[in-house]
This record gives C-alpha cells, structure tokens and sequence, in this order.
C-alpha cells in the first residue's frame, strides 16, 4: 500500500526543480511505499510560482512560506531558497512536526545550524540536507570500495570544485540570480557553495576532518548590489584552498573557485590508497577512474568503470547496462531513501546533524584564512 505524502515546497529556482522532477519519478523507479503529492509550491514572484505550479503539476502557489507550514495538509516541506532562509523555515516547520529535506549547506554558520539541530532533534521529525553528489552511482560505487577495504590505507584526498562565472566586474551581488555573491544571503563564498559538498562527501568517504588551515581571496572587492543599485564591499570569498588531517592520519587537499577561465562546474576528488586509488569527475559522472596496484603489472594502468551495471548502486532501477544515467538522478535517489527510511523509522543521511559537522569545518576554513593559522575543527 502506497501512502500519499503532502509536499510543500519553498523556492521555485533551480533546486526547486531539480526536487519536484525527484518527487515525481520517484515512484516510477523505486518501489517506495509512499507517494509524494505535488500539493503547493512558494515563491517570490506570484505569476512565476503560478507558472511554476501549472508546469510541475503543483496543486496551488503562494508568495508566503508561512503558509506552507501553517497547512495542516502538508506533511513534508522542502526547503529550495538561499541559505540566509533556511534557518527560520526550517526551525518553523520542526516545529509543525513536518518532515524537512533542506538544501545544503545547512545554514549562514554553524552557530545558525546548531539551532537547527536542536530544533530538529527536540522535534524529531525526520529531516535529511540535500549533499545529493553522494547519491551519484559512481560515486557511492566508490564509498564502497572504500569500506570494502580495496584501497587499503588511505593517504590522500583531495578534491577541487571550479568555476567561472564570476570573472566579470559586471556580475552584481544579491537579487535573483546572483544572492550568491551577497554574504548575507549566502553566509560564505566557495566555502559554502561549492566546498560543503566537497567536505561532505570526503567525509562520508574517508571519515571525520579533524583540523584545517586555510586561504581565501575575494578577487573583486567591490560589486554593484542588485537590490540596492548602489555599489558596496564583497564579503564573500572567491576562492579558497585548505589543506587538512583527516581522523584516519590522511591529508587533505581541496579548492575552489569561481575564477578558474574555462571550468563550469568542474568538481573532481582523487583518494590514493596502499593498495588502490579512486578518481571521479562531475563532468563524466557515470565513470569512476580505478588503478589497482594488485593487477597483474603488464596490464596494471588506470582503468575507466562505466557505471551501469545493474550491480552498481542504485543501477538495477533505469535502464539497461551501458545505458548511463545523470544529473538529476542523484536527487531522485535521495527523495526514494528518504521516503523508505521514512516508512521504517529511520533516519536518513546526511541528516541536519551530519551537516553541521561539515558546517563545523566551512567554519574553521573561514577562520582559518581569517587569522593565518591552523585551525582544528569543532565536533558535531
Ligand atoms: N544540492 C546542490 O547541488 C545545490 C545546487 C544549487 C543550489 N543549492 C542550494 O539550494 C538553495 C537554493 O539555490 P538555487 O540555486 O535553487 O537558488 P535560486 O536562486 O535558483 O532559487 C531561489 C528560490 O528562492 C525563492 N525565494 C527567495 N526569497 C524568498 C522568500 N522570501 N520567500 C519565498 N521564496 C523565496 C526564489 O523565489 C527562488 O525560487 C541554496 O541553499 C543553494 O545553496 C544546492
């Protein structure tokens, strides 16, 4: 038996639809025992959330997130806005007693997250933060070579998340587009945007960061804001690079930026082991790069693992092997466990307390390159 599960979801941009296409292929893919009813959609503007519902199949709109969680009707609400935002929804909706799927990173800070934690938890709704590159097959593929012990010890991880669309003076800070330029919509730079996914699945990967030392550069100091028409200081970071221990002895290596000419969305890790190393690359997301020092040394060399065999994580559920999948699976998946834990009871990783932890260590990054020293991370 298949129960309805009532969604509302809050911000209609770009995540808004990656989780509304999630909500509805679930079903059609996964043999999950509810089913999720595309039932409001909320939204700054009122004709483009009108818009957004009668393309998604929404059953109403509106501009007030208050009301999604004042509605008896709701069951779920997920959070699609920027990041200043998720806070005070999702301390609300805890408080409603609605599941919550919240985009990362958790919060502006992790003095802001620990009360969403506490919040959640003192509720105990079930509650899950979108670090949704978890769930792209070759990279849980990888996760699991690691836990099967294929690369033995680990030595090293590092991974880079590039970009570069914001070279450009022009590009205003906050507003629509570009809230992501305005430290107080967005809390940080890279470190937030683009390094939190990196940090998550490090750690999901190769266990707890225990000290970080870090630097940042803010490139344009200066950019006209979208709201106000006047021009004011940048506080975000463009770009950041830190070095890191990892629990397990491992060093860490990661980078970010928006100004690397030529990249779009560039995140790669590479792990190197005793016994065996790991490469991935978003751009070529249904391949892993596997070496294996025990091959044979004739024909040892870097080896490419199409991801699609119906033995590979989440696989046996679309097409044939060899035909790969994208993107947009990753948030399908994350809405199919969500929904299966949701019926046994358990909770769903990362949940808001795992993504404190990575708020912890955006945190020390920032202080970090603030005060030029190493850092060592809080625990969550
Ligand atoms: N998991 C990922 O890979 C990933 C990718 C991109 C963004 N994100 C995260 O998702 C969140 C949203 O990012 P996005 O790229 O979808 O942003 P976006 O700019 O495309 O959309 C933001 C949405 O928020 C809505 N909004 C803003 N203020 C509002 C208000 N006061 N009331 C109601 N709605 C309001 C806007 O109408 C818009 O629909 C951010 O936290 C971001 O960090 C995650």
């Amino acid at each position: 038996m298949t129960k309805k599960l009532n969604i509302g979801l809050i911000g209609y941009g770009f995540m808004g639809r990656t989780h509304s296409n999630a909500y509805s292929q679930v079903n059609h893919f996964f043999d999950v025992p509810y089913k999720p009813v595309l039932q409001v959609v909320c939204g700054l503007e009122e004709n483009v959330a009108k818009d957004f519902a009668d393309q998604w199949g929404y059953k109403s709109y509106t501009t007030d997130w208050r009301k999604v969680i004042e509605d008896d009707n709701i069951d779920q609400v997920d959070i699609c806005v920027p990041n200043n935002m998720h806070a005070e929804i999702a301390i609300a909706a805890a408080k409603a007693g609605k599941n919550i799927i919240c985009e990362k990173p958790l919060a502006l800070n992790a003095a802001q997250a620990e009360t969403m934690v506490e919040a959640i938890e003192k509720a105990g709704v079930a509650n899950l933060v979108s670090f949704n590159y978890r769930r792209v097959p070759a990279v849980t593929l990888a996760k699991q070579l690691i836990d099967e012990g294929r690369l033995g010890k680990i030595f090293h991880y590092r991974a880079n998340f590039l970009q570069d669309w914001t070279i450009s003076a022009k590009v205003p800070q906050g507003g629509m587009a570009t809230w992501r330029l305005d430290i107080k919509a967005a809390g940080s730079g890279v470190i937030g945007d683009l390094l939190a996914h990196c940090i998550d699945t490090a750690m999901w990967q190769n266990g707890s960061i225990t000290d970080v030392c870090a630097m940042t550069e803010t490139f344009i100091k200066e950019r006209m804001h979208a709201e106000t028409g006047k021009v004011e200081p940048v506080g975000i970071d463009d770009a950041c690079t830190f070095l890191c221990h990892f629990d397990n002895g491992s060093l860490g290596n990661f980078e970010s930026t928006r100004y690397a000419r030529g990249h779009k969305a560039l995140y790669t890790f590479e792990i190197n082991g005793e016994k065996a190393s790991i490469a991935w690359d978003l751009h070529d997301l249904h391949r892993l790069s596997y070496f294996d020092h025990g091959d044979e040394s004739i024909v040892r060399g870097w080896r490419s693992i199409h991801v699609t065999d119906s033995d590979m994580p989440y696989m046996d559920k679309w097409w044939v092997p060899g035909l790969q999948i994208g993107y947009e699976h990753s948030f399908v998946h994350q809405v199919a466990e969500f929904l299966q834990n949701l019926a046994e009871g358990k909770s769903t990783s990362p949940d808001f307390r795992e993504a404190l932890a990575t708020q912890y260590v955006c945190d020390a990054v920032l202080t970090s390159a603030k005060n030029k020293k190493w850092e060592t991370v809080k625990k969550a």
